[in-house]
């Protein structure tokens, strides 16, 4: 059976990546239920859709923050907001060690206005200052917005083996 999901990788170290001139806030600034419904709006309709109610959205918000994927990395994880309502939003934690972001979403209002890229160069730039080199990611093979969106950025793709990847992966240990 062929896998339904892979893992991206990106190379911190490489390429440079500069943040997008623009007020990134910290996820923790928006309410909860904000953020539910724009992780509801931003997933409906997608291959990854699985018709979560706005209640589920907040419990798994709450869940990741309080490190259900391994440590919430708070610094990693931004919004942005439009009339003080989050419309794209992105959110990493320590999973095995390195660095995942667990989430990058943007409302269909404000899709392919480049803010998913802003969100990667941002999380990017604030990872590398503090001192991480690589970043991973899991994506649906089905999900070709976000797969165009992350080979754009440069992420590698590889099967679905966690073993396997971290282990071919010196790079993916804080360097300090
Ligand atoms: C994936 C997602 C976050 C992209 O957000 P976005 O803000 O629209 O992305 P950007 O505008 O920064 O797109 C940057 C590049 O990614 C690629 N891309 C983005 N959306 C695309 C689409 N629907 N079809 C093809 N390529 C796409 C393009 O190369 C695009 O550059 P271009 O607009 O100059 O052609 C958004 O579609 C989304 O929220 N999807 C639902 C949630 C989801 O599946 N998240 C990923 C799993 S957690």
């Amino acid at each position: 059976m062929t896998p339904s999901k892979r893992i991206m990788k990106l190379d911190l170290v490489a390429g440079t990546y500069k943040p997008a001139d623009r007020q990134f806030q910290d996820i923790t600034s928006v309410k909860i239920t904000d953020l539910a419904s724009l992780f509801s709006e931003s997933f409906a309709g997608t291959v990854d859709d699985e018709q979560e109610t706005l209640e589920e959205w907040c419990e798994e918000i709450r869940a990741f923050s309080l490190n259900k994927y391994g440590p919430f990395i708070n610094d990693a994880s931004f919004v942005v907001t439009h009339d003080d309502m989050p419309i794209a939003a992105i959110t990493c934690s320590l999973f095995k060690n390195v660095p995942l972001i667990t989430y990058i979403v943007t409302h269909p209002n404000f899709q392919r206005q480049s803010l998913g890229k802003e969100l990667l160069n941002k999380l990017i730039a604030s990872l590398k200052s503090l001192q991480y080199t690589t970043v991973y990611l899991v994506a649906s093979n089905n999900n070709l917005p976000a797969i165009s969106l992350y080979e754009s950025m440069g992420f590698q793709s590889f099967d679905y083996n966690w073993d396997a990847v971290l282990n071919n992966s010196p790079l993916n240990l804080k360097t300090q």
